[in-house]
């Protein structure tokens, strides 16, 4: 595969939850506009946003992590969670907005579910992000619903 160059060396992918920082995720995720803030009171933000504790689990409790690298900077993120055998989730990829359309993005959904042969593997997505996932081969079924626990805050 033909390495991707933007500012001079060519990108490295990574693998792993060491790989990468809390601090280093909430960097990349505020350039793609993604909230992470520090709930009031110090603890944690369930309203949709995430404080750096709460990435930190992303990372350790995610099955695979990728991620994407120029020279020191993290430039792109992908995670996804499964059993290794039937399903799959892919979720909360991202690439910083001036390495888009590059194929970074395409390289680390690829290295995620290229780990899991056989693996079907879903993702949420909407807006400009659906043609993103079709364009690696993802079909749109009305067939998902959603909830966090009703017992929940
Ligand atoms: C979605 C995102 C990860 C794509 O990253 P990227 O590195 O620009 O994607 P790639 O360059 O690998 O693109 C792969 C394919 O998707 C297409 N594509 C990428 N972004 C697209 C868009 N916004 N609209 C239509 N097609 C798009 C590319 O043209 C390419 O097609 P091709 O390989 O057939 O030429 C990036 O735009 C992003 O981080 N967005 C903000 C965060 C987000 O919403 N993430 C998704 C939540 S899971």
């Amino acid at each position: 595969m033909r390495p991707v160059v933007v500012t001079g060396k060519p990108i490295r992918f990574a693998s792993g939850a060491d790989s990468v920082t809390p601090e280093q995720l909430a960097d990349l995720y505020r350039s793609v506009g993604w909230r992470f803030e520090v709930a009031e009171g110090g603890g944690e933000d369930r309203s949709g946003g995430a404080d750096l504790a709460r990435l930190g689990r992303l990372i350790a409790g995610s099955t695979l992590v990728v991620t994407a690298w120029d020279g020191e900077t993290l430039v792109g993120f992908g995670r996804c969670l499964t059993d290794g055998a039937f399903i799959g989730y892919v979720n909360n990829v991202a690439v910083r907005p001036q390495y888009w359309r590059r194929g970074i993005g395409r390289r680390l959904v690829e290295k995620l579910m290229g780990a899991y042969p056989g693996v079907l593997f879903m993702v949420s997505a909407t807006g400009d992000v659906v043609s993103f996932f079709e364009r690696l081969g993802f079909k749109g079924y009305q067939t998902s619903w959603m909830a966090h626990d009703p017992q929940g805050d």
